[in-house]
């Protein structure tokens, strides 16, 4: 992942109002967004909206029936070049389970065109970096749901791609091989790969993504930075505090005070604590609930993201 030069800095992928159905089912209906060089970009929606859809027409898998992809300035994502330019994790764990660790990613970094000391160089950086070294010569058959996600991930980065498609590539793994892959991708950022990533985790999201889209039902309801989502649509945070006594007056802080239990809906829930705390009273407790993406989505579409 040491390709920090100027063919990645020109990468950037726009995807102008695709569509997509399965027979009556419209799995797509009109979306369009820009992903600049560098970017991390989050596709978060619920089961069902879409996402994996919209992953497998930009990794050129399916055709959209209308609207159009531009990678690299190509609008034929199908072509050869253009998808030795993509890296694809697939939701669904596409590996071998009768090979080896080191069989399936050589396996994997010969249909991308590498061969000889190239082959087995990346094939050893991608052991390294999935921390499967010692379980080279395993069967896959006999790895933990974590390990195959990191060797799902690390297969397609064999060849050094410039573009990043990962669909749910935590999906089903315990929490220390989710914090072991968002090291991964954290170390992949740094390379200014762009990177497009869903889920249906808002805490990933929140954490990996610069910008996010909220996508449900094939449409983009929303698409900003996660700090920009929450301002827009996530409401307003609530702060709860119980104080020693009760005090006199609140001198100015907004809220409502009943005997010693204090409630606001604030968008500045410090500013509120600051001036709580010129009043001169002691807390006894005090919960802060900042809006997140999950409100977000909740005020967007009535639903909650998981049901
Ligand atoms: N091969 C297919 N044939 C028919 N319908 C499909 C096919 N693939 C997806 N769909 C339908 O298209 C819609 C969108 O599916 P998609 O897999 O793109 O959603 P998703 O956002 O990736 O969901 P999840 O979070 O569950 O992975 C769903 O209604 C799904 O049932
Ligand atoms: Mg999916």
């Amino acid at each position: 992942m040491q390709r920090t030069n100027d063919t990645i800095l020109k990468y950037m992928i726009k995807v102008d109002n695709i569509t997509k159905s399965y027979g009556s089912i419209q799995a797509v209906a009109g979306i369009s967004f820009t992903i600049q060089a560098g970017e991390t970009f989050g596709l978060l929606g619920p089961n069902g909206a879409g996402k994996s859809t919209t992953i497998q027409m930009l990794s050129g898998l399916l055709r959209p029936d209308s609207g159009t992809i531009e990678i690299n300035g190509t609008t034929d994502t199908t072509r050869v070049d253009v998808r030795q330019n993509i890296g694809t994790t697939p939701q669904a764990i596409a590996l071998y389970e009768d090979l080896t660790g080191w069989e399936n990613l050589s396996f994997f970094g010969k249909l991308y065109g590498l061969s000889g000391k190239t082959l087995k160089s990346r094939c050893e950086w991608a052991l390294e970096f999935s921390g499967l070294s010692e379980r080279r010569k395993d069967r896959v058959s006999i790895y933990s749901g974590g390990m195959k996600r990191r060797l799902n991930l690390a297969c397609s980065l064999l060849h050094e791609p410039q573009v990043l498609l990962m669909d749910e590539p935590t999906a089903g793994v315990d929490p220390q091989s989710r914090n072991l892959i968002f090291e991964n991708i954290q170390q992949i950022k740094l390379s200014g790969r762009i990177i497009l990533y869903t889920t249906h985790y808002m805490e990933e999201a929140q954490r990996l993504c610069d910008r996010v889209a909220i996508m449900d039902h094939g449409k983009l309801l929303a698409l900003d930075t996660v700090k920009g989502l929450v301002q827009t649509y996530g409401g307003k945070s609530i702060l709860e505090a119980v104080f020693d006594r009760e005090p006199q007056h609140l001198n100015g802080v907004h809220g409502k005070l009943e005997g010693t239990q204090f409630r606001a809906e604030t968008q500045q829930p410090l500013e509120t604590l600051a001036r709580i705390n010129a009043l001169g009273v002691n807390l006894i407790s005090l919960h802060i609930k900042q809006a997140n993406l999950e409100d977000v989505f909740l005020n967007l579409t009535g639903r909650r993201l998981r049901d």
